[in-house]
């Protein structure tokens, strides 16, 4: 992706995330600068496997498992302060040597204890199928024009007298939604004043790093979180995350314009796997479910529940291809249709009564869609070792070939297993 004329990348996932945008990130970092982390927050789950070494990262970005790689929390990710410690001090422990490779955007928005509390709270009535990680109200109080940022934290004063507002507009809240639990304000208190201190001396405007970074002609990798499906005006609202997790929102979240961006690579996965609520037209049920489930090793990153598990949806990516404007695919996780002896691809839905290959902005019609399969013929071999294209089985080309005429974007890379060196380049 990375050449002369493409210095600014952005990485997404265009299903509903869990796409394996970790690994490219790690792969493509090798060829970087700087890796950006441009929105969401602790829901985010990226594994990394180096060597015989797994890494499980939630806001650091995926880019720092390489030593001479600056990494870069921007202003649209709203920053856990807690979990963000435990993962920078995991990481420490794991010989991750860090020091003066990460900053934080002075401007992101803080996810505090009390966010927490509403989500899961909010849940019991919404059923949103949500991380329970803070999320969605700490977005909420951002736009609400309420919100505590990374720079509040760092003055003790201020960030004492927003703490207490806070704490206490959410008590109110959760009266409100007749719950019986409190958000406790010296627990917030220590927090700011423990956590404050520590992010001091790694917060600045980090909008400035990335522009200067693009001036001096670095390569800069911004790393969404999530996926299209997912995002707050482009997915299936209202099972969703709030932040925009498709292309457009990795100018904003990494503080730097629109046209400084050269190419937006779309990670999807051979299949379709979702986590949480809200419909999933290509759901494969029964026992080809759980096979895709065990096969992929389908389940949650960050809460651990299983996925649902369902065949390439054609639809979902050629949308994703046109709200994103990608230049171009990665596809995950081919090799865990190695068994299959054929394999369903989705080529539009069926919904009452009429055919489409468009995505429908009414959830309850996507609800009600009903895939038009296509059958491809399997492989049937074992393909984890293939490094080139001309490695791959005649029918995995095949199958690959059909899904990039489906989506309208060509394929860049392939990955046949969880290592760095199981991926080809197209
Ligand atoms: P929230 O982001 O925790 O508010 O959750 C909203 C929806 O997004 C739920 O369906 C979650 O399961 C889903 N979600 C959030 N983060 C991820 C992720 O990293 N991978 C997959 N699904 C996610």
């Amino acid at each position: 992706m990375f050449d002369r004329k493409h210095n600014c990348v952005v990485v997404v996932g265009a299903q509903w995330g869990d796409e394996g945008k970790g690994k490219l990130v790690d792969v493509l970092a090798e060829k970087t600068d700087l890796v950006v982390r441009y929105q969401g927050g602790a829901n985010a789950g990226h594994t990394v496997v180096v060597g015989d070494r797994h890494f499980v990262l939630h806001q650091i970005p995926s880019g720092i498992l390489h030593q001479e790689v600056r990494c870069i929390v921007g202003n649209g990710v709203v920053l856990d302060p807690e979990t963000f410690f435990a993962e920078l001090d995991q990481l420490g422990a794991q010989g991750i040597d860090i020091s003066g490779r990460l900053l934080v955007s002075e401007r992101a928005h803080l996810v505090l204890p009390y966010h927490q509390l509403l989500d899961q709270v909010s849940e019991r009535t919404q059923q949103i199928g949500t991380t329970g990680r803070g999320i969605g109200p700490a977005y909420e109080d951002k736009i609400g024009r309420r919100g505590i940022r990374v720079a509040d934290l760092c003055r003790a004063d201020r960030a004492r007298g927003l703490l207490t507002q806070g704490v206490a507009r959410a008590n109110a809240l959760l009266e409100m939604l007749g719950a019986a639990e409190r958000a406790n304000l010296e627990e917030h208190l220590a927090l700011g004043e423990r956590l404050g201190a520590r992010l001091a001396p790694i917060t600045t405007d980090t909008g400035l790093v990335v522009h200067t970074a693009l001036r001096e002609g670095k390569r800069v990798l911004l790393e969404g979180a999530q996926g299209a499906m997912l995002d707050v005006d482009h997915g299936t609202y209202p099972f969703v995350t709030s932040s925009t997790t498709t292309a457009s929102g990795a100018a904003v979240g990494a503080g730097i314009g629109p046209t400084e961006i050269d190419g937006v690579l779309g990670v999807v996965k051979a299949y379709t796997t979702r986590v949480g609520n809200g419909p999933l037209p290509t759901l494969a049920g029964g026992a080809l479910e759980e096979r895709l489930r065990q096969l992929g090793g389908e389940f949650g990153t960050t809460t651990g529940r299983p996925r649902r598990c369902g065949w390439f949806d054609a639809p979902v990516v050629r949308y994703s291809v046109r709200v994103n404007g990608l230049t171009g695919l990665a596809v995950t996780k081919l090799d865990v249709l190695d068994t299959f002896e054929t394999i369903p691809v989705a080529t539009g839905y069926r919904i009452e009564g009429g055919g489409t290959s468009e995505m429908p902005g009414d959830v309850e019609l996507l609800e009600r869609a009903v895939p038009i399969y296509e059958e491809l013929k399997g492989w049937q071999r074992d393909i984890t070792g293939a490094r080139t294209l001309a490695d791959l089985p005649p029918e995995a080309r095949a199958y690959l070939d059909r899904l990039q005429d489906l989506a309208g974007a060509p394929i860049r890379y392939v990955s046949v297993g969880t290592r760095r060196d199981q991926i080809i380049e197209t």
